[in-house]
């Protein structure tokens, strides 16, 4: 199959997004239509001038515009319209199951509770269920370099949200900021019943790796990228089958690879390692989905049976029920 072909086959396919932070897909014109709602300055003219300033050096530098992006959310119909805006482009990718990574802290450390937030998620998610049968999962993390305390009060005042909530995960400024920090409360979390992921070895080290694995109990690794590092941790991977979401765009963008053409995802997938592939934060990595399997088919070797096992992999990777799960493996199996 040519580039164009295969391109055209993945984004007809149905597809599971697994890495997706619901602050890092607000779009530059919704976030200036907000701020010009609630009557907040920004430092950008026009949209063009926000897109020139989204060209980051590494992670701290995205987090940075990425926490003062998400300062125009404050009220319900603002988290609303931000949910909404994403599950459209669920539609149009034909992504047919998504789990939502959200980060409470960011909105609870300016005033805006749990009561803002989760009800703006809900109605949006509500509403793709009802209108096309959107399937959607909520995925709440801690912001790591806050402390553990700050992170356990987050868990608390999610109480009568827990129904709504799959898992927890950790994101934020990985360097300096080891997933062992974070063992009491994913300890709490796991007796909650709720699943356990954590982003690791995006700049961090392979350790960090095994840390979210030993300590806090991690059903999936998001990024993983730098276990290539460490020959043990890749077999015991092999052997595992712990999923990684790994993010193309974002790892060029973040300069995690200086370049696609570099990126290790095909390599990681040869391997048997159980890779995926997600957008992270798609308005300011520039793309969403099916941008990212365009951009490895553009630079990578790729064939269409590394497609169709990426795919395939994210659905075995999600949290969505078995019975669910079997459905859609059948349909993409013949697809
Ligand atoms: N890494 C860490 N924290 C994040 C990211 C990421 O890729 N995206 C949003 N928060
Ligand atoms: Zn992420």
């Amino acid at each position: 199959m040519t580039k164009t072909e295969l391109k055209l086959w993945v984004a007809s396919s149905p597809k599971v997004e697994l890495h997706l932070h619901i602050e890092g897909s607000l779009e530059p014109d919704l976030m200036m239509a907000l701020a010009e709602k609630h009557h907040l300055e920004l430092p950008y003219a026009n949209i063009e001038e926000v897109k020139n300033a989204y060209d980051f050096e590494n992670l701290q530098s995205f987090l940075d515009l990425y926490y003062f992006g998400a300062s125009v959310l404050k009220d319900e119909d603002d988290f609303y319209q931000l949910m909404w805006a994403y599950l459209l482009k669920c539609k149009d990718d034909n992504v047919v199951h998504v789990e939502i990574m959200f980060d409470p802290q960011t909105h609870t450390e300016r005033g805006v509770g749990f009561d803002v937030f989760m009800p703006g998620f809900k109605r949006a998610m509500q509403q793709a269920e009802q209108e096309w049968g959107q399937s959607c999962l909520l995925i709440m993390c801690f912001l790591r370099h806050l402390t553990e305390q700050s992170a356990i009060e987050t868990l608390n005042a999610a109480t009568t949200y827990l129904d709504d909530i799959v898992a927890v995960g950790l994101d934020s400024g990985e360097l300096g900021n080891p997933p062992e920090k974070f063992t009491e409360v994913f300890k709490m979390a796991k007796e909650l019943g709720l699943k356990r992921v954590a982003h690791a070895g995006e700049e961090g080290p392979a350790d960090y790796i095994w840390s979210a694995l030993n300590a806090l109990d991690v059903q999936r690794i998001d990024h993983g990228v730098r276990s290539i590092e460490d020959p043990e941790l890749i077999a015991f991977l092999i052997q595992s089958q712990h999923p990684l979401t790994v993010c193309p765009l974002s790892n060029t963008k973040l300069k995690v690879f200086k370049h696609m053409q570099q990126h290790n995802v095909l390599q990681l997938l040869d391997l048997g390692l159980m890779a995926t592939i997600n957008a992270d934060d798609p308005s300011y990595f520039g793309g969403y989905l099916n941008d990212n399997f365009f951009a490895v088919i553009d630079h990578l070797p790729v064939e269409k049976h590394h497609l169709q096992k990426l795919i395939e992999n994210s659905f075995n990777a999600s949290f969505m029920t078995t019975e669910h799960k079997i459905k859609w493996l059948d349909k993409i199996a013949t697809y």
